[in-house]
């Protein structure tokens, strides 16, 4: 399907790969001002034009926030026509989002106790680069008077043995799946689209991922009115997520003493990929280098020879997240549930072996969807923090689990000789430090935005 690529922004059709990332949070000054601002910094906002010649050496985009809506005095007709999740915000979710005891909103980071209307961010080659494009804004923010910035959150690759690596915190590959759709640069990776017989795959409607366009179950959804509002659009969640890597390794050095299969198929075991990224689905018992390497494969399977989960654990991170063909109607039901990944780890990486000083680390979350409660939300609350369609009852995702009261998790055994394992007296190893729902408007809307234009009639 074509698409107008100079209308979408361009961190929902690509991920731009780069190392390094600012994300900056503001309020509008006032309405007049405020639009002034929004004009002005249009034509630096990176769309989705392919990249003839060389990559740019930064970008930059904007999402809003219903506060931002309100700011710019939207009509009532039209902000009461987005979705209500979006409407009500990210720390009105908690609960349903398992985003309680130290993960409440009562203790988030400072920017998050008020209103933010605003989230620009900015990728880029070099540092230097990063300042520049952030030297940019910072003029247009003085030229108009339009905004003021609440905080920024600086995000980098983590540097390991002197170079920028694919890795988090807790040491594993990060960023190889990701929902293939018609739209998206990058289609028709094995394993990254939907699951369309014979071994093959096909891409996701774009509708999962844009709006305005038809889902998979051929549908528009509910979309913001007016459509010129909402078209080319997406919704996109932001997490901070402090992860605790003092706790973490302590947990694994200890149980994976105590596993036959020592600590490293351990850790694959949490995961369902080993720390190098093999699929503990096509490579149950090594890492396998080359077939990482290999975009074709590395991403290339199922989970229905393995229903009982003696390759990959039910519970195990990428199965809960994106449950394949383990669950029901042979895939089609996880097509609904897809979501695009999109951002970095912020802090510095302990080499293992080294104390863990007290600095903040973690990974900044972000995920565009067409429906923040059908797919961001639907993940987080039924299949990351709760486990009844694994079978596991109340059983929490054991890396990324909220767990006031210590958890368990539960690798399968295949019989007498090999029975199931249970590691238990588990904490919490991801602290939730703040975060929102914005709306990825296309380049069209914020022309509007920014004219006062939008009429929901
Ligand atoms: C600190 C937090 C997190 C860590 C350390 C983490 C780590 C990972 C790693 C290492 C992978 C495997 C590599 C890959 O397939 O790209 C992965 C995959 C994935 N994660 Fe996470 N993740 C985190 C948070 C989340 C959250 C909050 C969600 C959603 C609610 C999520 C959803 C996914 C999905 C959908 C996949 C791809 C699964 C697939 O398609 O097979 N992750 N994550």
């Amino acid at each position: 399907m074509n698409l107008d690529l100079t209308d979408i922004q361009g961190n929902i059709l690509r991920a731009y790969g780069f190392p390094f990332a600012r994300y900056v949070f503001l309020n509008f000054t006032s309405q007049h001002q405020g639009m002034k601002f929004l004009g002005a910094v249009i034509p630096h906002i990176t769309n989705s034009e392919i990249w003839l010649e060389e990559k740019p050496s930064s970008t930059l985009n904007i999402g809003l926030s219903r506060s931002a809506l309100t700011a710019l005095n939207v009509p009532t007709a039209s902000i009461n026509s987005f979705p209500v999740e979006f409407l009500n915000g990210m720390a009105d979710r908690a609960k349903a989002l398992g985003d309680v005891a130290d993960s409440a909103p009562a203790n988030w980071d400072d920017v998050w106790q008020g209103r933010v209307d605003l989230w620009i961010s900015i990728n880029a080659l070099t540092e230097e680069d990063r300042e520049t494009k952030f030297k940019i804004l910072e003029d247009l923010i003085a030229q108009t008077n339009g905004a003021e910035i609440l905080a920024i959150q600086n995000s980098n690759a983590l540097t390991i043995n002197g170079a920028p690596s694919k890795k988090e915190h807790f040491g594993y590959s990060d960023g190889i799946a990701q929902p293939d759709f018609e739209g998206s640069h990058s289609v028709n990776t094995p394993g990254d689209g939907e699951i369309a017989g014979n071994g093959k795959w096909k891409d996701l409607k774009n509708g999962e991922f844009l709006l305005g366009y038809p889902n998979e179950a051929e549908e528009d959804g509910n979309l913001p009115v007016p459509m010129l509002l909402a078209k080319n659009g997406s919704f996109m969640v932001y997490r901070k997520l402090e992860q605790n890597v003092k706790a973490f390794r302590d947990y694994v050095d200890a149980w994976g003493e105590r596993y036959p299969g020592g600590k490293e198929k351990l850790m694959a075991k949490f995961m369902g990929r080993w720390r190098d990224g093999t699929p503990l689905a096509l490579s149950p018992e090594k890492m396998d280098p080359e077939l990482v390497a290999d975009a074709q494969r590395s991403n290339n399977f199922t989970y229905k020879d393995d229903m009982d989960g003696a390759k990959c654990p039910l519970g195990a991170h990428v199965r809960r997240a994106n449950p394949r063909d383990s669950i029901l109607f042979n895939g089609k039901l996880a097509s609904r549930r897809r979501i695009v990944r999109r951002g970095m780890p912020y802090g510095n990486y302990v080499p293992e072996g080294e104390t863990v000083n007290e600095e903040e680390r973690g990974i900044i979350f972000m995920a565009l969807n067409s429906s923040i409660s059908r797919q961001f939300e639907f993940i987080q609350q039924q299949w990351i923090n709760y486990g009844n369609d694994f079978h596991l009852g109340e059983s929490s995702d054991p890396v990324l689990g909220n767990r006031p009261t210590p958890g368990r998790f539960v690798i399968p055994g295949t019989g007498e000789d090999n029975p199931p394992f249970i590691c238990s007296d588990m904490q919490s190893f991801i602290t939730l430090k703040g975060g929102d729902y914005f709306f990825i408007p296309s380049i069209t809307a914020l022309h509007q935005l920014s004219a006062g234009l939008i009429d929901p009639r």
